[in-house]
């Protein structure tokens, strides 16, 4: 089955795509309406947005206008990262599906255990009262499965402590050179799917030398080979395009990387997003 058909099995027996869109940084209106039209065209399955976004109103127009059921689309949505309160979270939900035009949906997720502004601050007891709002969502059956985002072994450990439903999801940033060990290991012993966003390491990864020379062997692109590596460390890849072509070869990853090749892949170390 080609990779944009294919799905993981989340810890409730929901399925998600492998492959999603990203949608981070795309401009509300005709941008993310046309990135993402263009992905449903051709195949994708697997919307990712945010509140945080600000482009929710056209993600969900596009997904509308696309014709395709409701039900074939996975779409996720994010609450905003300072929002850490049970009401706050409820209230913000309801506007999330008022933005998209929706009645329910597929994933919400705390987008971060800390407020942008504040990254490293103490939220864990915020956490948890997000957290029991996403629980009761869930259980009302307004939203299909629930997560965390940027969820660390220490955070993820605060939900599992004082929550009732183990996540489903933990989207991370995630690519070649960010092994993010301790997360991952941590969502595998708790069976939480990994969610990789910025596969292409935001677009740096696209001129590292090894991975340029291992697209060449493979005859394929570098970001093709940034996003299998995801899909082949079991992740599943957003990456975000607002080109039609590349929109196209990101979801093209039908090969397999040999475990030396990826051997090789795993020497390239350190976070790209800061290398310049
Ligand atoms: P654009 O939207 O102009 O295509 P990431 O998903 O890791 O955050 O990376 C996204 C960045 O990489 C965006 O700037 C996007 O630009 C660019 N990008 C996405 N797909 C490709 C591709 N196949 N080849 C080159 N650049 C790409």
């Amino acid at each position: 089955m080609k990779a944009i058909n294919q799905y993981f099995v989340l810890n409730n027996g929901v399925k998600i795509p492998k492959i999603g869109l990203g949608t981070w940084q795309v401009k509300d209106g005709d941008e993310a309406y046309h990135s993402v039209l263009m992905a449903l065209e051709n195949g994708y399955r697997h919307i990712d947005t945010a509140e945080g976004y600000q482009n929710e109103a056209s993600v969900g127009r596009a997904i509308r206008d696309s014709k395709i059921k409701r039900e074939e689309i996975f779409v996720t949505s994010k609450l905003e990262s300072h929002i850490k309160t049970y009401e706050g979270a409820i209230e913000a939900f309801s506007k999330t599906l008022e933005a998209l035009g929706f009645d329910y949906l597929d994933l919400f997720l705390i987008h971060a255990p800390w407020p942008w502004s504040e990254m490293g601050k103490d939220c864990k007891e915020g956490n948890v009262l997000a957290y029991k709002a996403m629980e009761d969502l869930y259980k009302q059956k307004k939203i299909r499965a629930i997560g965390i985002s940027n969820f660390n072994k220490e955070d993820i450990d605060n939900i599992l402590t004082h929550c009732e439903i183990t996540p489903q999801v933990n989207q991370i940033a995630y690519f070649i050179g960010m092994d993010q060990k301790e997360t991952i290991e941590h969502c595998r012993k708790h069976n939480i799917t990994v969610e990789a966003y910025s596969p292409l390491g935001i677009g740096y990864l696209l001129t590292n030398e090894t991975i340029i020379e291992m697209a060449k062997k493979y005859n394929v692109s570098p970001a093709q080979i940034c996003i299998r590596f995801c899909l082949e460390k079991d992740t599943a890849p957003l990456p975000k395009s607002t080109h039609l072509d590349r929109i196209i070869m990101n979801k093209e990853v039908d090969f397999t990387i040999k475990p030396e090749d990826m051997a090789v892949l795993d020497t390239i170390k350190g976070d790209p997003r800061r290398w310049d």
